[in-house]
């Protein structure tokens, strides 16, 4: 199959584009609003982007309040979302109006970060403190703007639950990061392996 993008021709039930771009990490962001009600939402549009600093950016269909809170706040958390709190994770997805508190909303808990005064969930086994670097909306080939609002932020702060942490390493297998596929579908890490990278010699 080959189609390309203007027209969208793949034949198929449904658009196979985010079933590609497969598994995706799941950002929960968790912000505070300028009146200081927690908000909490799922966002798969999400990774980091350079470690050195350390930024995270989290990419929002519209502008959605996560966006809003983080460009009025200037901070936002993010959680990362474990198998046993997949479906908390998916309540907190409600389209709920700003004043709804979707922490509370889905049963878990927020605390209130230390470098930022955004708060993450609790029940994570590891959240980033975040800053807000930048907000934009990216372009497209033709010059417009695409809908989608991109928000940069550059990790200030991390915790990690000790129990997830096996010889110094993270372990996955005690973590169970769930990550996000196409369609309703959604997977999480069932097997690692590793590999060195090669040296190049003359
Ligand atoms: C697993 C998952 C991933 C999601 N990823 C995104 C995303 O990347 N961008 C987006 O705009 N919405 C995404 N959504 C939908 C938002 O979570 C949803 O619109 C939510 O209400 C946004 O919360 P907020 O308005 O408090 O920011 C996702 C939903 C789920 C369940």
């Amino acid at each position: 199959m080959y189609y390309t993008t203007d027209t969208n021709g793949h034949g198929l039930a449904h658009d196979p584009f985010k079933a590609i771009v497969a598994p995706r990490p799941i950002g929960w962001i968790g912000t505070r609003s300028a009146d200081g009600i927690p908000n909490l939402g799922p966002y798969s549009f999400f990774n980091a982007i350079c470690d050195n600093p350390k930024l995270v950016m989290f990419s929002s269909d519209g502008l959605k309040d996560s966006v809003a809170n983080a460009g009025q706040t200037g901070e936002f958390t993010t959680s990362f979302v474990s198998h046993d709190l997949a479906e908390r994770m998916n309540l907190s997805s409600v389209n709920a109006p700003p004043e709804i508190d979707e922490f509370g909303y889905s049963g878990l808990t927020a605390l209130k970060g230390n470098s930022v005064s955004a708060p993450y969930v609790a029940e994570a086994y590891a959240a980033l403190e975040c800053k807000v670097t930048q907000i934009f909306k990216p372009l497209t080939v033709s010059g417009d703007n695409a809908n989608n609002t991109v928000v940069i932020g550059q990790v200030v702060a991390i915790h990690i639950k000790e129990c997830i942490v096996t010889d110094g390493r993270i372990d996955v297998s005690k973590a169970r990061p769930v990550a996000r596929l196409g369609y309703r579908d959604y997977c999480t890490v069932s097997s690692v392996f590793e590999m060195i990278r090669p040296q190049w010699k003359d």
